[in-house]
């Protein structure tokens, strides 16, 4: 698996593709997609994997701050190709050691916390955040790369 900083037009349209197919063509009515419509992803934290040329798996981390400004991260969407399965969690776990490298403090999200306990993501830690629209509590899952 390598990540590719500099992504080819392709590459962006595969991803997109890719998606699609792992969330539905209704994924840009989630919550957390408020927090990303119209930013870019934080510098350095927009992960493709690739077989070759081939996309098979995306993460990124987005820049976020709570009411009181504080900075964190947010993760997502995080997907990888169903042929390829097995590779998630070194992609995820690459996305958040980049952005610990990078100084970040913190990560939040919305996802399976039985699937993102594993690195150490705890719904305990998103504490009282809320986002801006209608989310599960259970979902909302945070950590702290900075103790
Ligand atoms: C979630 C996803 C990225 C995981 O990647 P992956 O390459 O399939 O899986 P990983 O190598 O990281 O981990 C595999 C393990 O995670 C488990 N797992 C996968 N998705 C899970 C989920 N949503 N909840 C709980 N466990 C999950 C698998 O059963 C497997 O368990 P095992 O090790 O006991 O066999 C991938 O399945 C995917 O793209 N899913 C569709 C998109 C999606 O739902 N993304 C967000 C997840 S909240």
């Amino acid at each position: 698996m390598i990540t590719l900083p500099q992504k080819r037009t392709a590459d962006v349209e595969a991803r997109e593709a890719l998606l699609d197919q792992a969330f539905g063509g209704t994924r840009d009515r989630k919550t957390s997609q408020r927090l990303r419509d119209g930013r870019l992803p934080a510098e350095g934290l927009s992960l493709i994997a690739a077989d070759g040329r081939r996309v098979i798996g995306t993460a990124r981390l987005w820049n976020v701050a709570r009411g009181t400004g504080q900075p964190a991260l947010l993760l997502g969407p995080v997907a990888v190709a169903p042929d390829c399965r097995n590779r998630g969690a070194a992609l995820v776990r690459r996305a958040l050691r980049d952005a610990r490298r990078l100084g970040h403090g913190a990560v939040v999200l919305v996802g399976d916390a039985p699937y993102y306990s594993r690195f150490g993501v705890a719904a305990e830690k998103a504490g009282a955040l809320k986002l801006p629209g209608p989310f599960e509590r259970h979902r909302l899952l945070a950590l702290e790369l900075i103790p």
